[in-house]
């Protein structure tokens, strides 16, 4: 007899936000990516599809979550978390902006909520800050969770593709034509990019900046800094918030930014889910309580063992900074981006993040699908086609988009060496 769980049943009950999300969700190429990441888990094969290190992460953090959780007469670390985060966190995080970013204005008390990792906080942030029939600009391609997340909030995304051509650069023209000061509530940046490994520029930030302060209603920006401490652009990364607060004293805006941080790529932690937003006082308030009502509260050890390791990043220099991460990233990416150039594929040098990205199509491609499954065939290496990245359905991508591919080099050294080894290999025998 059919147990209870294996009887089919009717897609009716599920709500209508639940369907919406699983028709669309990751720009509806789940099937094709959960495909090719199980190839690519096989042990034969160097995976370079998700962004995940293959070390361990922050030692300073592991060993005193470990002291937490061990400790006998500590035994209330281990139950909950104030809901907004840990005292110690919270202070941890502004005294780290202040002193590597200068960001002295912060009050840990009133700016910050520790969150249940960078994913939670996009999904409060997009709760507190849409409401439904409000238009959400996104610029694509960009990390699969945001149109998920505005459309979970009621909103409309309205898509803005980024300049290929020009290092996929923001184009003030294509963001204008999107852009209703009637409507939109919130533009997301991300910097340093996730895919392309794109850092934001002044100008860039200027022509958001301009953009956002046309408002008629309040727009936000949404900064998901995600890989603050892998940014090897020169001046290193710029915390958008004080960026957009100089722009506003120089044209007497008023234009707030909301930020997320999160432990997964500072600390190289990602299974330890905890992450945060940093903002004005009022929106801290509002995603406070929504982050209260979604998971209450992050793991309390791991708010303990993130506060020591972020006591510990003294310097912004990315040899030293973030467990020398950013030199590592920066390191990879070199290496990896002199093969994919030889082997003929057109490189984007990324200047921070986890991701080095290539146009497959110089090499007669037509679909990033087809040269993944090829790579991983004939090299044993994955990479991740990157039409999850776009809200557009890729039929309607230019063919040079349709061709876009993404490496992971959040890797060791000898990993991403013997991913190198092996397509030298594919060229030597295919130039024979
Ligand atoms: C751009 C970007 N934002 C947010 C996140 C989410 O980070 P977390 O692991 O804290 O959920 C990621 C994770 O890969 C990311 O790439």
């Amino acid at each position: 007899m059919a147990s209870p769980c294996s009887r089919s049943r009717s897609r009716d009950v599920l709500s209508e936000r639940a369907r919406r999300v699983l028709g669309g969700g990751a720009g509806g190429h789940v099937e094709e990516w959960k495909a090719l990441l199980e190839a690519a888990e096989h042990p034969s094969v160097v995976n370079l599809t998700q962004g995940y290190p293959d070390f361990e992460g922050s030692r300073k953090a592991r060993l005193e979550a470990a002291e937490v959780i061990t400790r006998l007469e500590h035994n209330k670390l281990n139950q909950y978390s104030p809901l907004v985060g840990l005292g110690t966190l919270m202070a941890s995080i502004t005294s780290l902006y202040s002193r590597l970013w200068n960001m002295k204005d912060l009050d840990a008390k009133k700016n910050v909520v520790v969150t249940s990792s960078g994913t939670e906080a996009i999904s409060v942030a997009f709760q507190t800050l849409v409401s439904p029939g409000d238009e959400v600009i996104l610029f694509e391609p960009y990390f699969p969770w945001y149109g998920p997340g505005v459309k979970l909030a009621g909103g409309e995304a309205k898509l803005v593709r980024l300049s290929m051509e020009d290092d996929f650069k923001i184009d003030k023209a294509k963001l204008l034509e999107k852009f209703n000061p009637e409507k939109t509530r919130l533009i997301v940046v991300n910097t340093p990019h996730n895919p392309s490994g794109r850092v934001l520029t002044r100008e860039e930030l200027e022509i958001v900046h301009e953009v956002a302060s046309t408002s008629r209603v309040g727009c936000t920006l949404f900064s998901d800094e995600a890989y603050e401490g892998q940014c090897w652009a020169p001046g290193g990364h710029k915390k958008v918030q004080q960026e957009i607060e100089q722009l506003n004293e120089a044209t007497g805006s008023s234009v707030e930014v909301l930020s997320m941080g999160t432990s997964s790529k500072l600390c190289s932690l990602t299974g330890w889910r905890v992450g945060w937003l940093v903002g004005p006082e009022h929106i801290i308030n509002g995603c406070k309580a929504l982050h209260g009502y979604s998971t209450y509260c992050a793991p309390t050890p791991f708010q303990h063992g993130i506060a020591k390791a972020l006591d510990g990043f003294v310097d912004l220099d990315p040899a030293v900074s973030f467990d020398g991460t950013g030199a590592l990233m920066k390191m990879n990416a070199e290496k990896l981006s002199a093969v994919l150039r030889d082997m003929g594929l057109r490189v984007y040098s990324p200047k921070g993040g986890y991701f080095v990205v290539a146009d497959c199509s110089p090499l007669g491609f037509t679909s990033n699908m087809e040269f993944c499954k090829d790579l991983l065939e004939k090299c044993k290496v994955a990479a991740a086609p990157m039409n999850m990245f776009f809200g557009t359905p890729a039929s309607e991508l230019s063919s040079a988009e349709q061709c876009l591919v993404r490496f992971a080099i959040c890797k060791t050294e000898p990993v991403v060496d013997e991913a190198i080894s092996r397509m030298r290999k594919l060229i030597a025998s295919s130039s024979k």
